[in-house]
């Protein structure tokens, strides 16, 4: 990191003008729904620790994970009340309330990690920020958690095998389309009650991430496991704009580098967490099938309908960006 010294009292970028505003201790809580052991869960350690020792122990990240607060529901909201300052939701939570987030939840609008990368650098990132601000939202970064795959308690291979399933799904009007599109029956709640709803039979499956479904020991409520990639989970670094605007540009700066420092280390831990977790769970009894590229094509084709819907919702500066990312 250039220009950071350790030895210093603050950072330099602190150090004449900022110093007297950092001799107030400030606090920020950290809400999120996910356990420790996750890439969003090390991530916000991470966060919180780079954060202390830039400003030298003024600022202190405190961390509230699996949901222990709020959950995915309700997070939005102690955000906006100002009773905590930051959550990092997954896109999906923020498509219902602002629609040109749905455009991350397409299926397979992303064909690998480098279109992820892409999206959240450029255009589409910078467009997706600015929607946040009439919110009193303030975008602080992407990080990246994987491809979602699809768990039952029947198997999937084929479209017609969705018919009459029900899954959970995070409450989004266009998961739950792309659900409809299949046949199937989705039903929005939150992250911590997945496990339950699962073994009740409430629902017969749900999507999410290897290291979501290893974390949440979903192996012990599931029959089937298909590795589709048909949507990616990601997150939205989200802090209360009010608050943010009344930081000083020096603590500003504190929280924007340990940021840039996380979100890179957080992107590779993703990957490494998932592969890692994956090995895990592939030990823990699931019958695995992985989509052959017939099937994906059968599983796209029928997922058409959800762009055709969600494409006027989304806007046409995110659909061209979209179109631009795929060409
Ligand atoms: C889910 O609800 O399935 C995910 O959003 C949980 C998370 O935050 O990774």
């Amino acid at each position: 990191l250039i220009g950071f010294r350790a030895d210093l009292p603050f950072s330099p970028l602190d150090y004449d003008e900022e110093q007297e505003g950092l001799q107030e201790r400030i606090i920020i809580k950290f809400s999120h729904v996910v356990a420790e052991n996750t890439p969003k869960g090390l991530a916000v350690e991470r966060f919180s620790r780079l954060v202390k020792e830039k400003s030298n122990g003024h600022i202190e990240v405190q961390v509230f994970p699996n949901g222990i607060l709020y959950s995915d529901i309700t997070e939005g909201a102690a955000l906006r009340n100002g009773d905590i300052q930051m959550i990092a939701p997954a896109f999906s939570n923020l498509a219902d309330q602002i629609p040109q987030w749905s455009v991350l939840d397409l299926p397979f609008v992303f064909r690998n990690q480098e279109d992820v990368q892409e999206a959240f650098e450029g255009e589409i990132g910078r467009l997706l920020f600015e929607s946040l601000e009439p919110y009193d939202m303030k975008g602080i970064a992407f990080w990246s958690n994987g491809f979602k795959q699809m768990t039952s308690n029947y198997p999937i291979r084929l479209p017609e095998d969705f018919v009459g399933q029900r899954f959970r799904i995070i409450q989004s009007k266009v998961l739950e389309a792309q659900f409809q599109a299949m046949g199937a029956k989705a039903y929005g709640a939150p992250f911590i009650d997945v496990y339950q709803k699962l073994a009740n039979s409430q629902v017969d499956g749900q999507e999410n991430t290897i290291s979501n479904i290893f974390t949440r020991k979903l192996y012990q409520v599931q029959h089937y496991l298909t590795l589709s990639n048909h949507g990616y989970l990601g997150y939205v670094v989200i802090m209360n704009r009010r608050f943010w605007e009344k930081l000083s540009p020096g603590t500003q700066a504190i929280i924007r580098e340990a940021m840039e420092e996380t979100t890179a280390y957080s992107n590779q831990l993703a990957r490494a967490i998932n592969e890692q977790q994956w090995d895990e769970l592939q030990k823990m009894g699931l019958e695995i099938h992985e989509l052959t590229p017939e099937e994906k094509v059968a599983w796209e084709e029928a997922m058409k309908p959800v762009y055709e819907k969600f494409a006027p919702v989304i806007g046409p500066a995110l659909m061209n960006e979209i179109e631009i990312l795929h060409a």
